[in-house]
């Protein structure tokens, strides 16, 4: 790319490309590509010698700032980092002011002088906020502003332990060519904020609407200047939302804190497998409970499948919480190596809650839910299933094994079928059912399929 010639920028994925073009073939949004801003001609002047330190040596762990609240605290990996930036990203709606404005208080708390600025609401709007949160005498200061010069002159007037800015999307830069929500304005916004928690010592906690339709640039793009990515995640109508790092510096990345939707305000849940498995009924044909592991921490959750005979010359393939490719991966594994088919009939999937599972382990759950389902047999009771499938037919053990078996037997659950590395699990109240092979699999727990 030539020097100072402008470049484009894909406002949902952050992707640069070369010229314009209707679609990135990134991410395949269309019209969410838009201008940069030039790139300026660096001038050769030699720089300074830096001082080089050798790798080895320990310095102290970073000291970390604790909300007091475990759910938020085991996401930013034990509190937050002084100094740090976060982004918190997630859907218009889902709750992040909310989640902010309490953790805000938390923090407040916790003795720490917390700001607030927001550029979407103003003070009187926030302060009925936090009065339906019961946080009216929360320890926050409170700005309605937008203009990012103004923000920095305070936040360095004021010296705050923790700046949050709802949302970046809003906030201004005179120097900067563009409207607020712009490329050029979200990523200069952010960069100045981040600059100023390193070199003051405030962490800054960053709030970013993810938007589909690239008419505000996407928190994508401001992903690899942060130290943590936070996106606040759930499904509309169902009352619960997850806070998962997709990126820390200071942590582990998967981790995630759940909570609850209540009238007053977001709720801790300290037992979320009890929440996504609800009030299971008597056994159900087409419904099995899969161990998962979400960061470090292990989740049970309900996987139910509908088989129906299709009136459609293509079946139907839903799914709702698993991804699309995988299922169909997995019929056409269960019709090649175990004898199952599918054809003829919609195919419908879903994991109970609204929960989003990302983990190949579920593989053979959603077999079992599904060959279940078409059989009518439901699947048997007081079991937990999990393991990965291979093209092949067979069952790869998955990771923290025994993570799992402990929290099945937690709530309950007396039996695992599941691959297991050898002498991966120790003692355990679960009695385990060592599976290999899908083939296999399926007939012992539901009989041979008709030729
Ligand atoms: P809000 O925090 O404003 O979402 P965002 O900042 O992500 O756009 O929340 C959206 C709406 O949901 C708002 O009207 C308040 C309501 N809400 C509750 O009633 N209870 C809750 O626990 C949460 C998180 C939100
Ligand atoms: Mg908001």
């Amino acid at each position: 790319m030539a020097r100072g010639a402008p470049s484009f920028v894909c406002a949902a994925c952050g992707a640069v490309h070369a010229k314009w073009s209707g679609r990135c073939d990134a991410c395949g949004a269309w019209n969410s590509i838009v201008e940069d801003a030039p790139r300026g001609v660096t001038s050769p002047a030699r720089g300074r010698r830096v001082a080089l330190a050798p790798l080895a040596g320990a310095d102290p762990a970073p000291p970390r700032l604790p909300s007091g609240g475990a759910e938020l605290d085991r996401v930013l990996g034990g509190g937050l980092v002084p100094g740090s930036a976060v982004l918190v990203g997630g859907d218009p709606g889902i709750g992040k002011s909310t989640l902010l404005l309490q953790a805000a208080a938390a923090f407040g708390a916790q003795g720490a002088k917390v700001i607030y600025v927001s550029g979407e609401e103003a003070a009187a709007q926030i302060r009925m906020r936090a009065a339906r949160l019961g946080l009216a005498d929360a320890a926050v200061l409170l700005a309605a502003e937008t203009g990012l010069r103004d923000v920095l002159a305070t936040l360095d007037a004021e010296t705050p332990a923790l700046t949050i800015v709802d949302s970046i999307q809003t906030m201004w830069v005179d120097a900067v060519e563009g409207a607020p929500g712009a490329v050029a304005q979200v990523r200069a916004s952010a960069h100045a904020l981040t600059d100023h928690a390193k070199r003051r010592g405030g962490a800054v906690v960053m709030v970013g609407h993810v938007t589909k339709d690239g008419q505000i640039a996407g928190p994508r793009v401001i992903e690899h200047m942060v130290d943590t990515v936070l996106y606040f995640e759930g499904e509309r109508g169902h009352q619960f939302r997850i806070l998962r790092a997709v990126k820390n510096r200071f942590g582990p990345a998967g981790e995630i804190g759940v909570f609850e939707m209540t009238g007053a305000g977001l709720a801790e849940v300290r037992n979320p497998s009890a929440l996504f498995l609800g009030d299971r009924e008597a056994r159900t044909a087409g419904a099995v409970v899969f161990a998962g592991v979400e960061g470090t921490r292990p989740l049970l959750c309900e996987i139910q499948a509908l088989v129906a005979p299709s009136p459609l010359g293509t079946p139907r393939r839903a799914v709702v919480g698993w991804d699309s490719g995988r299922l169909a991966m997995i019929l056409a594994v269960l019709e090649a190596r175990a004898g199952v088919g599918f054809a003829g009939k919609d195919v419908y999937l879903n994991v109970a809650g609204g929960l989003r599972v990302a983990e190949p382990a579920a593989d053979l759950a959603v077999a079992a839910a599904l060959v279940s389902a078409l059989t009518g047999t439901p699947a048997p009771g007081g079991a937990v299933i999990f393991g990965e499938i291979a093209l092949s037919g067979a069952v790869r053990p998955v990771a923290q094994a025994e993570a799992r078996l402990k929290e099945a037997a937690k709530l309950g659950f007396d039996r695992a079928y599941a691959a297991f590395k050898p002498g991966s699990v120790g003692e355990t109240a679960v009695a385990l059912n060592p599976v290999e092979d899908l083939r296999a699999f399926v007939e012992d727990l539901f009989g041979a399929p008709e030729p």
